[in-house]
């Protein structure tokens, strides 16, 4: 029988895939495949629960009526006035230093028009005598 060098080039490489397909490779572990519950429900295999969490409130306002327009309309989306009136006596420089560190490190949108008006209220409430 004369085998022809075509034969040889297409049967080689694939009796020599079948055989490494056999064989397999030793080194390669599968990982087990994930156990699902069985159930008819679609969420099988997770349970959800119900949590309830008690976030802190704060009823405290920035006293001093229209005064307190400009702290109220700048400060109150990230802060509650509690945490502004709680913070110890300060002077004014200090104060102005915590407004331009709120509109230019934490990004705060506060109205450059504002900010004389803030300043001027947290030092009059919680200014250092
Ligand atoms: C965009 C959100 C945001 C706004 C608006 C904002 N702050 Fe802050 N403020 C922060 C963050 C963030 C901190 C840092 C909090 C921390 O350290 O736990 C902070 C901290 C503070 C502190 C604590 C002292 C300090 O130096 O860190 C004071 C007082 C304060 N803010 C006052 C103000 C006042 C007054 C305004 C209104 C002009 C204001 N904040 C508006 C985000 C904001």
């Amino acid at each position: 029988m004369k085998i022809s060098m075509g034969v040889v080039g297409f049967a080689v490489p694939i009796l020599a895939g079948l055989v490494l397909a056999l064989i397999g490779h030793p080194a390669v572990q599968l990982p087990p495949p994930p156990v699902v519950a069985a159930s008819t429900s679609p969420a099988a295999g997770f349970v959800l629960k119900s949590v309830s969490v008690e976030l802190p409130v704060s009823d405290v306002a920035f006293p001093g009526g229209a005064k307190a327009d400009a702290v109220a309309a700048n400060c109150l989306s990230c802060h509650s006035a509690g945490m502004v009136l709680t913070q110890p006596d300060l002077t004014r420089a200090v104060w102005t230093d915590i407004v331009e560190k709120m509109i230019h490190a934490y990004k705060a949108p506060v109205a450059e028009a504002d900010v004389a008006a803030i300043v001027d209220y947290l030092q009059a409430t919680r200014g250092a005598k």
